[in-house]
């Protein structure tokens, strides 16, 4: 794992180097200071020397200008470093995103995504360059401080390494319990983005229902399973920090009883003395950082892990190495022996289902709720894999086509328009992103929605908002036709593209969809049976598979499943 996260330094290797070496330049500079009190007080106060004083002085301001010059360096740089590797791996983790099979996106929460791409890799940031600039001062300083204790009087110094061990093992007993609370915070924290997606993006059905108050309380329960676990990680880390301290205070009794003892006994200078355990605070210092980085350590990793977890979700459904580029698609499409379920253990979706459908022809498909409709039809564009038979288009094995050529050639108007924000140009032209403004008219004319778009404040440039809560219900669904009548692909799916609209929309979209559908092979999923009983040929899909076919006076005067459709549609029609 480590060795992945190191290759994200790669590219940045000369701004490593120039961080780390300025880091280590400071962790020098750090040194310098006790030395020069000793002097001070052995050589130059006894001796009187005034000039020597400021000679000294001048000096020492000199080594604080540089090591301001490096601090700024490290703290720049260092960040600027920092801010390029979390660019780098939300780049990385939004690509793979895109690659993921459709099923990730029906198991994982939106908010689980977002917490992983924004919070988690933000921490990631800052870690990833503290933690090295840490260690290197950290190592340079405590290194040093040995080296400069042991020269001056190493019986002093084997007093001080005896704190070590213990402030080593102290520390050690924290790993694991630092490694579970920052998995947990970040596993919580994601919990509460996933309530606030939730509740945001279904606002109109929390209030619809009044659940306001159900919806707090959710989320509270959230929040405070966050508040909980992190007051426990900052209940490690307290007392971890407190007891790091500790033990470093100790040591600097024991140099001051010790080193006293020494100096009283002639045994070291007093400059020597004072210099000693100015080293000593600075020797416990950098143990009290490198155990810090250990946690810091642990929080890195917990969220690179969570990385990790969705970068290494390798996706089913992608191109086979001898895959074809679907070009020039006449629209042939044909089932064979089409299996279907979502997942092990599910229930059987599709079985055995055969169809044919030339090029240029309407297929309606009708059946009751959950009979399989939309899911029949997502298997054409490979939104999911058929799990036994085939299905071919232009009698090539969709499996077998790149999903970019295969997905270009199937358009699919849904029931819930999707629209990004932005303008309405930009709406209708992600039907074809190289589409200039004439075409992205003409789309709009052909879709009837011409005339309201035009009647919009700004027209063409009318910004929709999120989900574009401005538009209407028939008005997105132009919005959405008109795209693809840019895409122009030669097999279409219409899955409910007109249920929810009143009978006067109704009438002027079902003619924009019939002069889309003109020359595509169209599959049409309706409910209501009126939108499809001029179908050339109607396909009744039940959990038994297609079990009847035909046009709609056949089907009716057939008796069948059909006819009971129809019959309840007539009942209820009149009634109302
Ligand atoms: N993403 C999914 N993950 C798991 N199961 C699913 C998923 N989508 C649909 N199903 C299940 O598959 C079955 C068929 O669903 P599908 O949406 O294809 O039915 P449908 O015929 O289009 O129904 P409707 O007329 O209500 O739109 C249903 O039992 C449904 O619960
Ligand atoms: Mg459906």
């Amino acid at each position: 794992m480590l060795k992945r996260f190191l290759h994200y330094y790669k590219p940045y290797r000369g701004l490593l180097a120039l961080d780390l070496s300025c880091a280590f330049g400071l962790g020098l500079a750090d040194l310098v200071f006790p030395a020069a009190i000793g002097r001070v007080v052995d050589v130059i106060v006894p001796a009187g020397d005034m000039p020597g004083l400021a000679r000294f002085a001048v000096l020492l301001v000199l080594l604080y200008a540089i090591r301001a010059g490096l601090e700024f360096v490290v703290g720049y740089f260092g960040h600027v470093l920092g801010v390029n590797i979390q660019h780098d791996l939300r780049r990385d983790i939004y690509r793979h995103l895109h690659t993921l099979d459709t099923r990730f996106f029906d198991d994982t929460k939106t908010g689980q995504i977002m917490s992983r791409i924004v919070g988690d890799l933000f921490d990631l940031a800052e870690i990833s360059h503290h933690l090295p600039e840490d260690l290197i001062m950290a190592s340079v300083r405590l290194a040093g401080s040995l080296i400069v204790m042991l020269a001056i009087e190493w019986r002093l110094a084997l007093v001080v390494f005896a704190i070590v061990p213990a402030l080593v093992a102290f520390s050690s007993t924290f790993r694991g319990k630092f490694r579970r609370a920052f998995r947990a915070n970040k596993e919580t924290i994601a919990v509460i983005n996933e309530r606030i997606e939730e509740s945001v993006s279904g606002v109109r059905v929390v209030r619809a229902f009044g659940n306001e108050v159900f919806e707090t309380e959710r989320f509270d329960e959230g929040n405070e399973t966050f508040r909980r676990s992190r007051i426990e990680s900052v209940w490690h880390i307290g007392v971890f920090s407190t007891g790091v301290s500790f033990l470093s205070n100790l040591g600097l009794v024991i140099v001051l009883i010790a080193g006293g003892y020494a100096s009283l006994r002639g045994a070291v200078s007093l400059g020597a003395y004072v210099a000693f355990a100015l080293y000593v605070s600075r020797f416990f210092q950098p143990i009290e950082t490198l155990v810090r980085s250990m946690e810091q350590f642990q929080e890195g990793a917990a969220g690179f892990r969570r990385f990790l977890e969705i970068v290494d979700t390798v996706p089913t459904i992608v191109d086979a190495p001898d895959a074809v580029e679907l070009a020039g698609v006449r629209g042939d499409v044909e089932f064979r022996g089409v299996g279907f379920r979502y997942g092990d253990g599910k229930e059987r979706v599709l079985e055995r289902v055969d169809l044919r459908v030339a090029a240029g022809e309407t297929v309606a498909i009708v059946g009751p709720s959950g009979a399989g409709k939309t899911t029949l039809c997502s298997l054409i564009p490979r939104f999911y894999d058929v799990e036994e038979g085939s299905i071919t288009v232009d009698g090539l094995d969709v499996r077998k086509a790149t999903i970019a050529s295969l997905r270009q050639a199937v358009g699919m108007v849904q029931q819930d328009v999707f629209l990004f924000s932005g303008s309405v140009r930009d709406n209708i032209g992600y039907g074809r992103l190289d589409a200039d403004d004439a075409a992205i008219e003409a789309a709009a004319k052909s879709a009837n929605a011409l005339e309201f778009i035009r009647a919009l404040p700004l027209g063409f440039d009318t910004p929709v908002g999120e989900r574009g809560v401005k538009l209407s219900g028939g008005q997105k669904q132009r919005i959405a036709i008109a795209r693809m009548f840019l895409k122009d692909p030669p097999v279409l799916i219409l899955d409910e593209a007109t249920s929810s609209l009143d009978t006067m929309s109704e009438l002027a979209i079902r003619e924009s969809l019939e002069r889309l559908s003109k020359g595509r092979t169209t599959f049409i999923i309706a409910h209501r049976l009126a939108t499809v009983r001029h179908a050339a040929r109607i396909l009744v899909l039940t959990e038994d598979g297609i079990v009847e076919q035909g046009r709609h006076d056949d089907l009716v005067a057939a008796g069948g499943v059909y006819r009971r459709l129809y019959d309840a549609q007539v009942e209820s029609l009149l009634v109302s």
